[in-house]
Formats: structure tokens, C-alpha cells, sequence
């Protein structure tokens, strides 16, 4: 989510770096985001000098220190709240201004957690994106209880001023608005294919034809990352102790095994050149 969110970023006409892990990573990352802007170019959604335009408001680097001078960080690492606790440590370190807001693109851990990992809880907010960023128009904002409420109507004028997005203010529990009602829908979805009740395709085929959505949610669980929606499940468990949160064990073993959704090639499908 995070080379979406650096792509819609730039296309709003920001100057944005973007920290990866390695430089193999920040590799990765900058072809992906120029992959999506080629296909946006393709698609007639952007010129190809927009494109080019993007490209070069954008940097992509394995050195954190490169964040020093934003106004905004906004981070998306994996939803590991041991990794993302660190990281904020370590961003309030290197951010120098002293007016710059820390945002996290979790989907499912503290904002309060991340912001006592700070010196500066109230500048800390949960800004969560959705998967393609580049298409989808909602952000949720995600205020702890100790986020400034300068901080809240400046995260919202960054998303609706200017990336042009939808804003929905959520309280800070695990799953906020979407993901409370969209996980459990999600898990039952595996825990019906787990128990034999219906084939995968079935099940996709039904919401897409019976509800209209436009994909069902064995694809979509594919989309977000098998790793990811067990990450977000087991954080939803930890919060509301509800069993409706817990991962089933058909979605424990297949992460297990690797096999993660789309970037890996399979999940409930198979996106392999052999399964296309
Ligand atoms: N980047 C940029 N644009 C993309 C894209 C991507 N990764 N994927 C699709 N698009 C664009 C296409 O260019 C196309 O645009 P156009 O119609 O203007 O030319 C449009 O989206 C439709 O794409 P396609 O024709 O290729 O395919 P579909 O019509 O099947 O749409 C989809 C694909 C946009 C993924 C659609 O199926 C969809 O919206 N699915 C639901 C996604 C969803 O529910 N996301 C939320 C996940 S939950 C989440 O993110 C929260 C997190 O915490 C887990």
C-alpha cells in the first residue's frame, strides 16, 4: 500500500520521498510505482509527461534519515506492532520539524500505542488508506485520545484538499469503521470454504452476482495479503476477545505455507502464469 500511497502522493503534485527497508527494496519500490503510473498512462488517466512529472517529485531510499525534513511521514510497514512502535521511536528522532504530523496507515494497531512510542502523541494519527489506493476514494482518520484536534482537521484538509479523497472519522479500535465490518465478513467466507460448504469459486461468484460487489471475498482477502488479513484478524481478536475475530486454521496454514494472495502468486486463486 505504501508505493500507492507514494503514487497518489506525487499525482497531487507533492514533493515525497519514500524509505524501503534495503536498496533492493527501494528498487522494488520505485519500479512498482512506475509500473502503476505506466498503466495509468495506458489506461488515458494521466499524460505521459504527468507521468514523468511523478516520477521525478518522487525518491525512494533505504535511508530513514531521508525523512528529516517532511511535514508529514506517513508510515505503512507491515502490520507488526513491535515494527511499527520501533519505527515511530525512530521517526521522532529524525523528524526536525517540530510542526510535522505522523501518520500510520495501520489497519488495525493503536494509534495511542504508536503515538506514547513519541514524544509528540498529539501530532501522531491514524490516516488508513484502501487497497488500490490509487482507485479507491476513502481514507479513514483515526485520532487517539491524545491527538491534537489541529492535528485531525490537518490530516483531513491533506486527504481532501489535496489527494481529492473521501474522508470517515473512526474511533481508535482495532478494524475502525471498514475493517470491523469487513474482517468478519471475510472470515466467514474462509471458515465456509473450510468446512466444505461451498468451492471458492462459488463463493466469490455469489457476492459478485448476487450482491454486486465488485469482487468476492476469497479474491479480496487475495488482494489484501493472506499475512495481512491474519495480522489484522489476530489484532482484532487481541482487542475485542470476540471469536467472530479469529483467524481460522485453513487461513493460519496457507500463510504458513507462503501462500499469500497475489504477491506471492496463490492464494485462494492462482495467479501464476499456469493458473491465468
Ligand atoms: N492501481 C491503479 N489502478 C488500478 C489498480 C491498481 N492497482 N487496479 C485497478 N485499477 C483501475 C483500473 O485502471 C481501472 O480503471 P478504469 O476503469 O478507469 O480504466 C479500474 O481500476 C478497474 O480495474 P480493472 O478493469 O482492471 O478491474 P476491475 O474492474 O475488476 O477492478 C478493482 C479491480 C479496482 C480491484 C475492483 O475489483 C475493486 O474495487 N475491488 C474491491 C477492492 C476493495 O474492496 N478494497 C478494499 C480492501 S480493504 C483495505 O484495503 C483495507 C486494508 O486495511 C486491508
Amino acid at each position: 500500500m505504501g508505493a500507492g500511497i507514494a503514487e497518489v502522493c506525487a499525482r497531487a503534485g507533492l514533493d515525497v520521498v519514500v524509505h524501503e527497508v534495503s536498496p533492493v527494496a527501494a528498487e522494488a519500490g520505485r519500479a512498482r510505482i512506475t509500473a502503476s503510473l505506466d498503466r495509468g498512462v495506458r489506461r488515458g488517466k494521466l499524460t505521459g509527461s504527468e507521468r514523468d512529472a511523478a516520477l521525478d517529485r518522487l525518491r525512494v531510499t533505504p535511508d530513514l534519515t531521508a525523512l528529516a525534513d517532511r511535514d508529514l511521514v506517513v508510515e505503512a510497514a507491515t502490520e507488526d506492532e513491535k515494527v511499527k512502535v520501533e519505527l515511530f521511536a525512530e521517526l521522532d528522532r529524525i523528524v526536525t520539524r517540530e510542526d510535522a504530523l505522523l501518520a500510520s496507515n495501520t489497519s488495525s494497531l493503536p494509534i495511542m500505542k504508536l503515538g506514547m512510542a513519541t514524544a509528540r502523541p498529539h501530532q501522531v494519527i491514524g490516516v488508513h488508506f484502501f487497497n488500490p489506493v490509487p482507485v479507491l476514494e476513502l481514507v479513514e482518520i483515526v485520532p487517539s485520545l491524545l491527538t491534537a484536534p489541529q492535528t485531525e482537521s490537518r490530516a483531513g484538509k491533506f486527504v481532501t484538499q489535496v489527494l481529492g479523497k473521501k474522508v470517515i472519522r473512526a474511533q481508535d479500535r482495532a478494524g475502525f469503521v471498514v475493517n470491523a465490518l469487513l474482517v468478519p465478513y471475510l472470515l466467514s467466507a474462509i471458515r465456509m470454504l473450510e468446512s466444505g460448504h461451498a468451492s471458492a469459486e462459488d463463493i466469490d461468484t455469489g457476492m459478485v452476482l448476487g450482491c454486486a460487489h465488485p469482487m468476492g471475498p476469497l479474491s479480496l482477502a487475495d488482494l489484501i495479503g493472506l499475512d495481512t488479513l491474519t495480522a489484522i484478524a489476530e489484532a482484532m481478536y487481541a482487542d475485542f476477545k470476540d471469536p467472530l475475530h479469529a483467524p481460522p486454521p485453513l487461513l493460519l496454514r496457507m500463510v504458513e505455507a507462503g501462500l499469500l494472495g497475489r504477491k506471492s502468486g496463490r492464494g485462494f486463486h492462482d495467479y501464476s502464469e499456469k493458473g491465468n
